[in-house]
């Protein structure tokens, strides 16, 4: 779950780089690295741990020359956030160094802050300084080969690494990725001994020929953009399994994991999909199939518009996307409810209202906040379309083999379209034949492009690790897709119309809900110390309160259970004591005395209680330490309102213990590994 970038052109490319590595930081923020190729073959390198401003501060300090270059934030899955473990890494030629066979691993000159250059390492003894690199006495032979960054996890590192050290190949890093490094420098010095078999007229063939050569020994995930010392005009890009786009501009192209930074840089941009390399310099551009040879690329629009990914003057990403649920609602409603037919319309379903109606069950899968969103989904589609549902998650539905009878609809929820959990799921129930249909934020993401039809969010694009809007899309979207199934089943005109209503009502009731701002920020300093804290709701919001209770736990690392409110006295309610807070979420509906009765348990044994509660609610002040009042809306689109008093409280207790509310240790936005 990392990020990387790559860019040729005329300009700069270490400032283009930072800030694209600025933009992809969400994936990933552990450690980074930078690496520049200048016309004379030299690698410019810069390393830091922690933020890209650490890795900011140490190029403004010694900028790098050079208009290729290759860039890496890191979510590390191999080896310690460190800077020898940090990307770029190097593959050297085994027998740079003659007579020496314990040569040699590259690494940033960490003495001197690392970017003017790079310093060779014979066994412990350090040889050469920066200034040396320049030295003639280190011929470009020397340098190393290739310089790349990795986005994904390679499963049989280990073995290829014990037959790379055998061959006399040294690491500097407990990396999978260095392998790939090495790996591809011993295919290249193959290739070379075979050049003349490839035609003089393709520059890049030998290049294309050893990266083809050494991905084949790969299994797992990889991005890939590699730089070579013989061809400082070119990056390789190689995709397989993880996310990886190449913007085309004028005389300059980008590659990277996804969109985000070329917002603003160029409106048009390309796919690649798996088992593709791309050959990328300043004016041209060509992918081929790793089998196939060259294939035709399709050059996309760019849906994301500059003003998506700056703050718009919220402090963090995470309360901008919080308030921008509303319009989020607006843009997942906009032409797809048809008052003529008192139903909603999906143009990418890519299934007849036949085979629609045929389907006997839905399966819904996701990964954490969207596999809550699944939750909302089957208590939404079982009353409105009365169609059994079982809600999986991904990670288990891809390995437990479930009995599925014909009729079964799959949907994938994802909000990155990259989740490698729910990706894997989807592809193995599509294995089994069964229809598969993703809800998506992301554009051509990879879930999106291998389900069989689906259905796109327009949430816009979701900065913060902490998802909010997109939730909310995924629920609404959900609500649009019951009444569909609903309307092709029993459900009435009348229901129907009953339904749209209240879809269309929701952006304004989410407006008003945003006032409760600065009562849950004064509710969150009374209770932002507490250790420990649970959440409770029934039916529509027992998933209501398992997402406040992972969004306080992701990014204010407090301790925080959801439960069925009903389930505290089978155990849970042992927790409760006058230090842990109850975040009770009670509309009103079909259980808000049971409820109210787990209510009066928790508050009979002294808890304090908070509690999201319908305005005008007199009885429930009467018993809580806290109510926030939100605006009565039906109990199926309560979840709704009801998530926007969480998300709040969660921000307000985390700034108020300063954690970095958009970027929560340990995580990151999309899990594009397993
Ligand atoms: C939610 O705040 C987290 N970022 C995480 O649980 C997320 O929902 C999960 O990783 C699934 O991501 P997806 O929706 O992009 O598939």
């Amino acid at each position: 779950m990392c990020g990387i970038v790559g860019y040729v052109g005329p300009r700069r490319a270490d400032e283009i780089l930072l800030e694209g590595l600025r933009r992809l930081e969400y994936r990933g923020y552990d450690s980074a690295g930078l690496a520049t190729l200048t016309p004379d073959g030299q690698f410019h390198v810069a390393k830091s741990v922690g933020r890209i401003n650490a890795l900011a501060e140490k190029i403004a300090a010694a900028p790098l020359a050079g208009t290729t270059g290759i860039g890496h934030t890191r979510w590390a899955t191999h080896g310690a956030p460190t800077e020898a473990n940090a990307h770029p890494h190097f593959g050297v030629a085994r027998d740079s160094v003659a007579g020496s066979p314990a040569v040699v691993a590259w690494s940033p000159d960490h003495a001197t802050g690392a970017t003017a250059g790079l310093q060779k390492v014979r066994g412990q003894e350090t040889l050469a300084q920066p200034a040396a690199l320049r030295d003639a006495s280190i011929s470009r032979s020397e340098m190393p080969t290739l310089a790349l960054a990795h986005n994904g996890v390679i499963e049989n590192y280990l073995p290829l690494k014990e037959k790379l050290l055998a061959e006399g190949y040294q690491f500097s890093s407990s990396t999978d990725t260095e392998v790939i490094a090495h790996l591809i420098v011993r295919s290249l010095a193959k290739m070379e001994a075979r050049r003349s078999e490839f035609p003089a007229d393709e520059p890049y063939a030998v290049v294309l020929a050893a990266v083809t050569h050494a991905l084949g020994k790969l299994r797992g995930t990889y991005g890939l953009v590699i730089l070579f010392r013989e061809h400082p005009e070119l990056i390789v890009a190689a995709r397989q399994g993880s996310p990886l786009v190449v913007g085309v501009g004028q005389g300059e192209h980008f590659v990277a994991s996804d969109a985000s930074p070329l917002a603003g840089r160029t409106g048009k941009i390309v796919y690649l999909a798996d088992h593709q390399i791309a050959l990328v310099t300043a004016d041209s551009l060509e992918v081929r199939h790793r089998e196939h040879g060259r294939i035709e690329h399709l050059v996309h629009d760019l849906a994301a518009s500059e003003t998506d990914v700056d703050l718009g003057g919220y402090p963090h990403y995470m309360l901008k996307e919080i308030f921008e649920q509303p319009e989020a609602i607006e843009n997942a409603l906009r032409g797809r409810l048809n008052d003529q037919h008192a139903t909603a319309v999906f143009g990418g379903l890519n299934l007849t209202p036949q085979q629609l109606r045929g389907a006997s069950r839905i399966l819904l899968t996701a990964c954490g906040t969207s596999w809550h969103a699944a939750l909302v989904g089957e208590y939404l589609i079982e009353e409105l379309a009365r169609i059994p549902v079982e809600v999986e998650y991904a990670s288990e539905l891809r390995y437990r083999n479930p009995p599925l009878e014909p009729g079964t609809l799959l949907f994938a929820i994802t909000q990155s379209g990259e989740t490698a959990d729910t990706l894997a799921a989807l592809r193995e129930i599509k294995r089994k034949g069964h229809p598969t249909l993703a809800l998506c934020n992301v554009v051509g993401s990879t879930i999106a492009q291998e389900a069989d039809g689906g259905v796109y969010l327009h949430a816009g694009p979701e900065i913060g690790v902490a998802s909010t809007k997109a939730y909310a899309s995924q629920v609404f979207t959900l609500a649009m897709l019951a009444l569909y199934f609903g309307r092709l089943r029993h459900l009435s005109f009348e229901a129907g119309q009953r339904i749209i209503a209240q879809l269309r009502q929701l952006p304004d009731r989410l407006r008003q809900t945003l006032d409760v701002h600065a009562a849950v920020r004064r509710i969150a300093a009374k209770y932002c110390h507490a250790t420990n804290f649970l959440y409770l709701g029934r039916q529509y919001n027992f998933p209501t309160a398992l997402e406040g209770a992972l969004k306080l736990k992701e990014i204010s690392y407090i301790h925080a259970e959801g439960y069925p409110a009903a389930e505290m006295k089978h155990g849970p309610i042992a927790l409760v004591d006058e230090h842990t807070p109850s975040v009770f979420i009670m509309p009103q509906g079909s259980v808000y005395d049971k409820v109210m009765s787990n209510l009066e348990e928790i508050k009979a044994r002294g808890g304090p209680v908070i509690a999201i509660a319908p305005e005008g609610d007199r009885a429930v002040a009467r018993l809580a330490d806290d109510v926030i009042y939100v605006p009565r809306v039906e109990e199926f689109l309560s979840p709704l309102v009801n998530i926007i008093p969480l998300q709040l409280l969660a921000y307000h207790i985390a700034i108020l213990r300063g954690c970095d509310v958009d970027r929560p240790r340990n995580l990151a936005k999309s899990v594009t590994v397993e």
